[in-house]
């Protein structure tokens, strides 16, 4: 086995929506998070023709208001991730914390403290905080007054946004991402661009638009991260869902690769490129519109040629197979993405197909692609655990599910790919994005609290914490 470079950025990651609570304190305004419901049908709801994200706590629970409170026990949860030994540990900034609307002119003042004690309390480890700007959680306000990214007025407000944190934290903080999984808005526009079906999800016209919007503001933010900090590493971050043809029949194979230009590649392509890929108007054509039909300005384009992205950060879960050929396949769950089931695979709890050979092939195709460094920046299983009688959970299957993709990626290594680092998704257990449960755990840390909001919030270790720290420990050799 390859050994990993000695600077690797070992750690985990998490979303201040999922974990931090606090929803209402200290100034913050609402985000879109806090106006989904919880349960496996927060999407059907959010997506009826009348939805207009009104908060109607009668009706429904909405675990992202209470997280898991990290923003009151961030001290004891940086200090178990010290103990596993994290280099790194990436975690976003709520919007709404900072500029609770999204368009006041002055920050919110004590949304900004809460990070820069967040942040003080990472350096106190060693542990190099990583940031994402905007993980699903922007200002509820943008969705309700400007309709979302459809809406060019959000590339300002983003740019004053990302402009105060960056002048704020840049010094402490050298790794960035502009936005969380960008590409998820092909299939679920909600959480990423602040779309849905009563605001123009159902055009595929508006869900590119707000891409080409999101593209000049993460642009635009890039190019504020190189004048704050010169050496900082500001990146995209991209959903990958590794993609194969369930055949060698050539339809397949085509469909596979026009799938892979659409999902996976089409938002790196643009940000990491800082042009639009040829393939842009067979895709838009496909959904019956023209590149021409989007608002774009000369000017627009120039700052996306003048600003690439400097890494590419992904999250990496599981692979997807296509098949137009046979419609009675059966079609596979996934992390919200389709395709079909892949008969070579077993799936987690949750339908997510598992595929660490699917990983080391992500980072081949990435790395080849851009030649720019990549960074696994999400992995993991989500699963129920049952702890015992000490609340002590038995992880065996996360440990077997991480061992294997940690080897995949020593395998990309050893392809010659660039890989900076790893950091599995909820490293805490906190509450899923696309279910809202908390029955849904990825952590090494078991958070006592239930999907209908009970428990002690108590932090334990699980058999996964002692494996990960000696991982860690051994830079990978030890897994
Ligand atoms: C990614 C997101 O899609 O996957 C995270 O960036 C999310 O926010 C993670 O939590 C796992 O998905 P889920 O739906 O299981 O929470």
């Amino acid at each position: 086995m390859t050994k990993f470079p000695k600077n690797f950025l070992w750690g985990g990651a998490t979303a201040a929506n999922q974990l931090e609570g606090g929803y209402a304190e200290d100034g913050k305004g609402l985000s879109i998070a806090d106006a989904l419901p919880g349960g496996p049908e927060r999407f059907e709801i959010v997506n009826q023709p009348d939805f207009d994200w009104t908060i109607d706590e009668q009706k429904y629970r909405y675990p992202n208001h209470e997280g898991i409170d990290h923003y009151h026990r961030y001290k004891e949860d940086i200090k178990l991730f010290a103990e596993m030994g994290f280099k790194c540990y990436r975690f976003s900034i709520a919007w709404s914390r900072v500029f609770p609307n999204g368009d006041e002119e002055q920050p919110n003042e004590a949304g900004l403290v809460f990070y820069d004690h967040l942040i003080d309390e990472c350096l106190k480890y060693g542990i190099q905080p990583v940031l994402t700007i905007s993980h699903y959680e922007m200002p509820l306000n943008l969705v309700k007054e400007y309709g979302g990214w459809k809406n060019r007025k959000l590339i300002a407000f983003y740019e004053k946004y990302a402009s105060v944190v960056l002048n704020r934290y840049a010094k402490k903080v050298k790794y960035w991402m502009t936005f969380n999984e960008i590409n998820s808005a092909l299939h679920f526009p909600v959480m990423g661009q602040g779309l849905v079906k009563s605001n123009g999800a159902d055009k595929m016209q508006n869900i590119y638009q707000a891409w080409h919007n999101q593209f000049v503001a993460g642009a635009k933010a890039v190019k504020i991260a190189h004048q704050v900090r010169p050496d900082i590493m500001i990146g995209c971050m991209l959903l990958y869902a590794t993609t194969y043809a369930y055949d060698s029949n050539p339809v397949n194979q085509l469909a596979a690769l026009k799938e892979n230009q659409a999902f996976n590649q089409f938002c790196g392509d643009v940000q990491v490129r800082g042009t639009y890929p040829a393939y842009t108007e067979s895709v838009m054509n496909r959904y019956g519109f023209s590149f021409k039909d989007l608002d774009v300005t000369d000017a627009d384009l120039q700052v996306l040629k003048e600003n690439p992205v400097d890494y590419i950060g992904f999250s990496y879960y599981m692979s997807t197979a296509i098949n137009i050929t046979d419609k009675k396949l059966e079609t596979a769950n996934g992390n919200l993405v389709g395709g079909v089931k892949n008969p070579f695979l077993k799936a987690s709890d949750w339908g997510w197909q598992i595929d660490p050979t699917g990983l080391r092939i992500a980072l081949n195709e990435l790395y080849n692609r851009y030649q720019k460094p990549v960074f696994v920046v999400e992995n993991g299983l989500g699963a129920v655990d049952k702890p015992d009688e000490n609340n002590f959970v038995q992880d065996d299957y996360r440990i077997d599910y991480l061992r294997k993709h940690i080897d995949a990626i020593s395998g990309a290594i050893d392809d010659g790919v660039q890989v900076m680092g790893y950091t599995p998704w909820g490293c805490i257990d906190l509450v899923s994005a696309s279910t809202g449960q908390m029955s849904k755990r990825y952590g090494f840390i078991y958070v006592d609290l239930d999907d209908e909001g009970n428990g002690t919030l108590n932090r334990y270790k699980k058999a996964s914490f002692d494996w990960y720290k000696e991982v860690i420990a051994s830079n990978g050799e030890q897994l």
